[in-house]
């Protein structure tokens, strides 16, 4: 993170416009703190993407919330299509009124922490295989900087970004929709708070995806019961909690509930006023 944060600022100053991919089901916790703080008053467009897995009105929420910001401008997006892509450029090109009709380049760098899609992006912007894609973290790859049409240079962000992992519940949700792998917190634990907060949210889906009779009480019931009911089952027939959660994270991930999204604006700043408090 240093060395992102020392090539972030060096390259910076040539930069006209930032392009920040977040992930539309969390766009507070896929955000990278570091970017707030060097971007200053840059214009920047924050890409709202895997679109086709979020919950439309409260992405329209996070869209509003976003643009308070004057130097802000949102664009939501499926970087898997390639429907939005000139719709970006054209943004990218009015947000940058001075360069337009290729009198000069515009530079635009662009970011975003592993499994947010900016390769995809990337990609999908370039029109050929240029970045590598895949839900492993970091392995963006592709040449410091691409001219694109239309005037447009695109900078990737050197290094790995990481998310903000200073507020406890961003933690979860990265787990929840699959941007962290690997992380200290057991697949049991992160499908608990996952059930919690669907009961709260979305009961209904949860309820109609694993064919409940009725919503369970508790997240701790919710995993007993869709554990039993897709066989998930120890000699003496407990419930294996591990494997529940393994298939409730994986149907999560895959989208296969319904389109959720983890965060609200006032929740997060609910939570941003307890984390002070610690
Ligand atoms: P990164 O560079 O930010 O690390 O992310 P990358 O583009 O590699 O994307 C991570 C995963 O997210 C990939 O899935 C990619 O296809 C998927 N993805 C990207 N944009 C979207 C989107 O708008 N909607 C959805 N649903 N998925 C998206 P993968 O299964 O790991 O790789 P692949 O099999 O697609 O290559």
């Amino acid at each position: 993170m240093h060395k992102a944060s020392k090539e972030m600022k060096k390259i910076l100053p040539q930069v006209d416009l930032i392009i920040e991919v977040l992930d539309a089901r969390i766009p507070f916790s896929s955000q990278n703190p570091m970017l707030a703080e060097l971007r200053g008053d840059k214009p920047c467009i924050k890409v709202l993407n895997k679109i086709d897995l979020a919950d439309p009105e409260l992405t329209a929420l996070w869209q509003s919330h976003l643009e308070q910001d004057i130097n802000v401008k949102t664009l939501t997006m499926n970087a898997r299509h390639n429907d939005r892509i000139a719709d970006l450029i054209a943004l990218a090109l009015s947000m940058v009124p001075g360069k337009v009709q290729g009198v000069k380049n515009v530079q635009t760098m662009i970011m975003g922490i592993p499994n947010v899609g900016k390769s995809t992006l990337i990609n999908s912007l370039a029109g050929r295989q240029i970045a590598k894609t895949g839900n492993e973290p970091a392995i963006t790859k592709m040449q410091q900087r691409i001219k694109l049409d239309k005037g447009i240079v695109l900078h990737d962000t050197p290094g790995v970004l990481w998310p903000n992992l200073e507020n406890p519940h961003s933690g979860y949700r990265l787990a929840i929709t699959g941007a962290i792998k690997e992380t200290a917190i057991d697949n049991d634990d992160i499908a608990l708070y996952a059930v919690e907060y669907l009961l709260d949210a979305y009961p209904d889906l949860l309820k109609q995806r694993f064919g409940l009779s009725e919503i369970p009480e508790s997240g701790m019931d919710a995993l007993e019961v869709i554990g039993t009911k897709r066989g998930c089952l120890r000699s003496g027939g407990r419930v294996d909690l591990e494997r529940v959660a393994k298939i409730i994270l994986t149907e999560i991930r895959a989208g296969t509930l319904g389109l959720i999204s983890w965060e609200k604006p006032d929740i997060i700043e609910r939570e941003w006023a307890e984390v002070l408090v610690v």
